[in-house]
């Protein structure tokens, strides 16, 4: 595909996303959104694909949507056109494991976009924040939500309220990252979390990265139930068979994803 906002590559298994308008601090425009989308389910469909990262630039993975272009929308386009619900909402509907590896500003759609993948790795210049109060508006991309669930109503109010931005040890200490590393490293980073995860089960990765999510769907007893169907029915696969054999033989596994 051709696409203008966005570079992708793969990297052995794991497929990297760069999101590329750097002139505007990777501000996520309509088209930015329809060509991420695309690549995501590009990739998801892709069985020489194990994982995707998304990454940005190393002064902004992205400084929210894109201000200008929302700047004279009515209540009835948005409505209509769904904003932002169609083109936003691809990355959680991704199989595989989506890793965000940020450098730089995370704010407002960035904060969010980063949110809804499944994993983030931030730089040490890593800065998360939901600035939106400041437009006259609140987050629009799950942000009230995703970001309440990850690091609690104390530290939610406090960010959404504010528009204050939090660094990549206060995001970590709240528990929005997952680890911190050099600016320098975060994309090689996520690539070797997504190396790692190519090494292991298709199967088995997807089932569990579906289990964790469950957990911000439903209750415990509903998640604890889908958690327990899904590592019985992992049962079903020659790779638990594989899995468990390999540890017994004190061998490698050798995961055929089936
Ligand atoms: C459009 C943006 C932008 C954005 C930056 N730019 N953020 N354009 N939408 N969200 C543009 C600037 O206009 C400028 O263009 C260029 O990128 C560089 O930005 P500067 O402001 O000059 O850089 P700097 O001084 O380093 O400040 C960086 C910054 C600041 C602190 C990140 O750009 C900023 O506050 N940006 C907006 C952050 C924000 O409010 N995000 C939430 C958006 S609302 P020119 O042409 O002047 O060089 C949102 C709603 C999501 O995300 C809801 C779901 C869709």
């Amino acid at each position: 595909a051709e696409y203008t906002m966005i570079l992708t590559e793969m990297q052995g298994r794991v497929a990297v996303i760069r999101l590329n308008r750097p002139k505007a601090l990777n501000a996520l425009c309509d088209q930015l959104m329809e060509e991420l989308g695309q690549a995501l389910r590009g990739y998801d469909a892709d069985p020489g694909v194990a994982a995707i990262v998304i990454t940005g630039s190393e002064k902004a993975f992205a400084a929210g949507a894109d201000i200008k272009e929302m700047q004279s929308r009515t209540y009835p386009a948005v409505y209509l056109d769904d904003f932002i619900g169609k083109r936003w909402e691809a990355v959680t509907y991704v199989q595989k494991p989506v890793i965000a590896a940020v450098a730089g500003y995370a704010l407002g759609g960035g904060c969010e976009l980063a949110m809804m993948c499944d994993m983030i790795i931030a730089a040490e210049t890593a800065k998360f924040g939901q600035p939106e109060i400041n437009l006259g508006v609140i987050p629009g991309a799950g942000g009230t939500q995703r970001l309440t669930r990850a690091i609690g109503k104390a530290k939610a109010m406090d960010l959404v309220l504010t528009a204050r931005m939090m660094d990549a040890n206060e995001a970590e200490r709240s528990g929005l990252v997952a680890r911190i590393v050099p600016a320098a490293d975060v994309v090689a980073e996520a690539v070797k979390i997504g190396e790692k995860i190519a090494s292991l089960s298709a199967p088995a990765v997807a089932m569990a990265k579906e289990a964790v999510n469950r957990a911000f769907e439903t209750t415990l007893a509903e998640g604890v139930k889908f958690e327990r169907r899904a590592f019985q029915a992992l049962f079903s696969t020659e790779d638990q068979k594989e899995g468990m054999a390999a540890f017994a033989e004190k061998r490698p596994p050798a995961f055929r994803n089936r």
